[in-house]
C-alpha cells in the first residue's frame, strides 16, 4: 500500500520548493533583510511582476530599489517563477504566497489561531516554524510549531 502511494505522480499540490541555482546576490541581501528571501516557485511570474512593480507601497512597507537592481531581482524570479497555475489560486493582489491554494493545503491541519500568535507573527514568517526555512528546506517531520497547536498538548 505505502508503495502504490509513493509511485503515484506527484499531484501539483504536493510539490515541494527548491532553492534555483543562479539567485543573485541582490536578492538576499534587499529581499530577505525583512523577511525570509522567498523561493520563487512558489509564485507565478506575473504574480511577481506584480509584486516588483509595487515595491513603493509594499504590504505596509516601502521596498523601493534602484531600478538596475529591481529589474535584476524581477528577471530572477520571472525566470524561476512557478508554473503550476492550481497551486497558486487566490493568491490576490498585492499577491500573497500565503493566500495560495497550495499554501492553505499544506497547512490546512493546523488550527486557524496559530498564524497570529506573537510567537510567529504571521504566516510569511516561515522560519518561525521551519527552522530550515533559510536554505529552502521545509520538511513536515522538520517543524518547530509553538507548542499548544501541534501533537504536543
Ligand atoms: C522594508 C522591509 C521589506 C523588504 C525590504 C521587503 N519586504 Fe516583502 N514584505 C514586507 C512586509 C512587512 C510584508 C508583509 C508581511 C506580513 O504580512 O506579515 C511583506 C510581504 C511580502 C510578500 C507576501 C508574503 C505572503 O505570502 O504573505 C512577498 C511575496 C514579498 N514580501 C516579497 C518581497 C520581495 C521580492 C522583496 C525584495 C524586492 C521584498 N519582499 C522586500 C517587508 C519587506
Ligand atoms: C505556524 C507554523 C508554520 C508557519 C509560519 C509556516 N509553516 Fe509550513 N508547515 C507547518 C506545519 C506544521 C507543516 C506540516 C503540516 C502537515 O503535515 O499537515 C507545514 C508544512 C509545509 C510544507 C509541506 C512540507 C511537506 O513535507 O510536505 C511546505 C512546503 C511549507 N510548510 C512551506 C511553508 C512556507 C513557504 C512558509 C512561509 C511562507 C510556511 N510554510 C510557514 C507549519 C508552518
Amino acid at each position: 500500500m505505502l508503495a502504490a502511494t509513493l509511485l503515484l505522480p506527484m499531484s501539483a499540490l504536493s510539490h515541494q520548493p527548491t532553492i534555483p541555482h543562479d539567485v543573485p546576490p541582490a536578492y538576499q541581501a534587499e529581499c530577505g533583510s525583512c523577511h525570509l528571501a522567498y523561493l520563487p516557485s512558489l509564485l507565478p511570474e506575473s504574480e511577481w511582476r506584480s509584486v516588483m512593480r509595487q515595491l513603493g507601497k509594499h504590504y505596509g512597507d516601502n521596498a523601493s530599489l534602484d531600478e538596475t537592481t529591481r529589474l535584476q531581482i524581477e528577471d530572477f524570479l520571472a525566470r524561476n517563477a512557478g508554473s503550476r497555475r492550481l497551486m497558486y489560486f487566490g493568491a490576490g493582489d498585492p499577491p500573497r504566497l500565503t493566500a495560495t491554494a497550495w499554501f492553505q493545503h499544506k497547512h490546512k491541519r493546523l488550527p486557524t489561531a496559530v498564524w497570529s500568535d506573537k510567537r510567529v507573527g504571521s504566516a510569511p514568517n516561515c522560519a518561525a516554524c521551519h527552522p530550515e526555512a533559510e536554505r529552502g528546506l521545509f520538511n513536515k517531520f522538520d517543524v518547530t510549531v509553538p507548542s499548544g497547536y501541534w501533537g504536543d498538548d
